[in-house]
C-alpha cells in the first residue's frame, strides 16, 4: 500500500529565511521516527535552495507554482526543470488564491504538462466556491479536473495528487465554514469517479488529499472517514506542534 502523504501549504510565509528554516528544522528535528508518512513542505520559491540544504531524509520539498517553458524569456517565472534542478520534487499547481489572481484551468493544464515533463509531482488543487443547494459543485470540479487534465497521458495519472480544497473552508476565507469528513468523502468518491471514468485502472493510484482548514483536532476524522490519501494544511503547517501532531495522527492510522 502507498503511503499517506501530509504536505504543508506556507503559501506567502514566514517574512525571513531565519523563521523559514526555524520551522523547516523544527519539523525535521520531531519526526526522524516516522516511517510511514510522507512529508513534504512548500516554502516560497526564496527559500527553496536553502532548506534544501537543510539535512533531513523525511521531509520532500514542493514549490507553490512551476511554469509551463522550461528557459527562456519569461520574466518572473520560474520553471518546473529549475525546481527539478535544485532538487524540489513537488509542485502545488492551480491554487484557489491563485486562480482568483487570474491563472485559468488552460494555464493549469499547461503547467501540469510541463511539470510531469521537468519530472515533479503535481498536485492539483481543485475545489468549489460555495455549496448551492442544486449541486451544481459537482459540475465544477468535474469541469475543472477534466480541463486541468486534458492530454495528460493514462501512464500519467498515477503520478498527479489531486488536492480537494473547497474554497468557503479555507482558513482565509471571508466568513468560512468547516467541512466535514462526510462532505470531503462525496466529494472524493465523485472525483475518484471522474480521473476513472477517463484514465481506467490507471487513476487507481492516484492519490486524492484533502485542504481547508485541516488542523490537529480534526485530522484524524478526515484521514479515517474523509475517504483520503493525505491532507494538504495551510495555517496549521506554520505552527510545528500542530503540524507534527498531524503528520503522527497520520502515521498511526496508516
Ligand atoms: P488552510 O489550512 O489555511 O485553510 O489552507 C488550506 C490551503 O489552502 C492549502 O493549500
Amino acid at each position: 500500500m502507498s503511503k499517506k502523504i501530509i504536505i504543508g501549504n506556507w503559501k506567502m510565509n514566514p517574512l525571513t529565511l531565519k523563521e523559514a528554516e526555524k520551522l523547516f528544522s523544527g519539523i525535521a528535528k520531531e519526526i526522524s521516527s516516522i516511517k510511514k508518512t510522507e512529508v513534504v513542505i512548500c516554502p516560497s520559491f526564496l527559500y527553496l535552495e536553502k532548506l534544501k540544504k537543510i539535512r533531513t531524509s523525511k521531509i520532500k520539498l514542493g514549490a507553490q507554482n512551476a511554469f509551463w517553458g522550461e528557459v527562456g524569456a519569461f520574466t518572473g517565472e520560474v520553471s518546473g526543470e529549475m525546481l527539478y534542478n535544485i532538487g524540489v520534487q513537488y509542485v502545488i499547481l492551480g491554487h484557489s488564491e491563485r486562480r482568483a489572481l487570474g491563472e485559468s484551468s488552460n494555464d493549469v493544464n499547461k503547467k501540469i504538462k510541463a511539470s510531469l515533463e521537468a519530472g515533479l509531482i503535481p498536485i492539483l488543487c481543485v475545489g468549489e466556491n460555495i455549496r448551492d443547494e442544486s449541486h451544481n459543485y459537482f459540475n465544477f470540479v468535474k469541469t475543472e479536473i477534466e480541463e486541468c487534465l486534458m492530454g495528460v497521458s493514462k501512464n500519467s495519472i498515477s503520478k498527479i495528487i489531486i488536492a480537494y480544497e473547497p474554497i468557503w473552508a479555507i482558513s482565509s476565507t471571508p466568513n468560512r465554514k468547516d467541512a466535514t469528513p462526510a462532505d470531503c468523502l462525496e466529494m472524493v468518491i465523485f472525483i475518484r469517479k471522474i480521473i476513472s471514468d477517463k484514465f481506467r485502472k490507471e487513476a487507481y493510484r492516484t492519490k486524492i488529499i484533502y485542504g481547508g482548514s485541516v488542523n490537529e483536532k480534526d485530522a484524524k476524522e478526515f484521514l479515517k472517514n474523509g475517504g483520503v490519501d493525505g491532507l494538504l494544511p495551510g495555517r496549521a503547517s506554520l505552527d510545528v506542534k500542530k503540524f507534527i501532531e498531524i503528520i503522527k495522527i497520520c502515521e498511526v492510522l496508516n
